[in-house]
């Protein structure tokens, strides 16, 4: 079986000709089914930025990219946004929920954008998946009503509604307790003991304990890869 993600001498540069700055540089990087993945490395180093690449919120500036066998750097922004909405699931540091629409209206959003979900079946899908992160009762709030982890549990909630095969965190526990940040990464952990492949950004050499694989981004390059 072919790869999840294959990158080959990937690089990525920012600004116009003379202020260009290279934020990565040669990155071969490929990752298969069901890993989880731990990237850490200092301020700056590129870790978001590979992030959004990956996870189709960027283009690559230069080498090859494919997501399964599909590369990536031909597709229009329209293909683009499908493998986005159908396959891909994002977590952010700062929750990033939509804070007019309650907390099952932030959950049943990703479902607008994918076809083969019964409109009838919304709010019941919504409200099994609450339920798995212990949201359920709070399905009514308003998310500006909950703290950092509630607010966390329903963004895990709503980036796995549409069962995506690729979860993509940056720095998921950033603004969170130690309390909180354990139920995250139980979560995130049984997502991918479950056969999810994720990709987590972290700064916590405990949250990066949890995944199975880590990499290490030192200037725009993978420096260490560990099993
Ligand atoms: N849209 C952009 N335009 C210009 N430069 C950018 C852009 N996005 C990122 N950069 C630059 O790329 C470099 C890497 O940024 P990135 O956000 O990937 O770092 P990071 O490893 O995630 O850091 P942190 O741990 O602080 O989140 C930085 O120097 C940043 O200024
Ligand atoms: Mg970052």
């Amino acid at each position: 079986m072919t790869s999840l993600i294959k990158m080959q001498q990937v690089g990525k540069q920012f600004g116009a000709s003379q202020q260009r700055q290279t934020v990565l540089n040669h990155i071969d990087l490929v990752i298969e089914d069901g890993q989880s993945v731990a990237l850490t490395g200092a301020s700056g180093s590129g870790k978001s930025t590979l992030l959004s690449l990956i996870g189709l919120l960027d283009d690559i500036s230069t080498g090859e990219y494919f997501l399964r066998d599909t590369q990536v750097n031909s597709l229009s922004r329209q293909q683009k946004s499908v493998i986005r909405n159908r396959h891909i699931g994002w977590i952010f540091q700062n929750f990033n929920l939509i804070s007019s629409m309650s907390v099952i209206g932030n959950v049943i959003q990703p479902m607008r954008y994918h076809p083969d979900i019964d409109k009838k079946d919304y709010q019941a899908r919504a409200m099994a998946m609450l339920d798995q992160v212990g949201m359920a009762d709070k399905a009514l709030s308003q998310p500006a009503t909950l703290s950092g982890g509630e607010q966390q549990r329903v963004a895990i909630a709503r980036a796995l509604i549409n069962r995506p095969s690729l979860i993509l965190a940056d720095e998921p526990t950033g603004n969170l307790d130690s309390e909180n940040s354990q139920r995250v990464m139980d979560l995130l952990s049984s997502m991918s003991e479950s056969g999810g492949t994720l990709i987590l950004v972290t700064h916590d050499p405990l949250v990066a304990k949890i995944c199975q694989r880590r990499l290490t981004i030192l200037d725009g390059r993978i420096i260490d890869d560990v099993y």
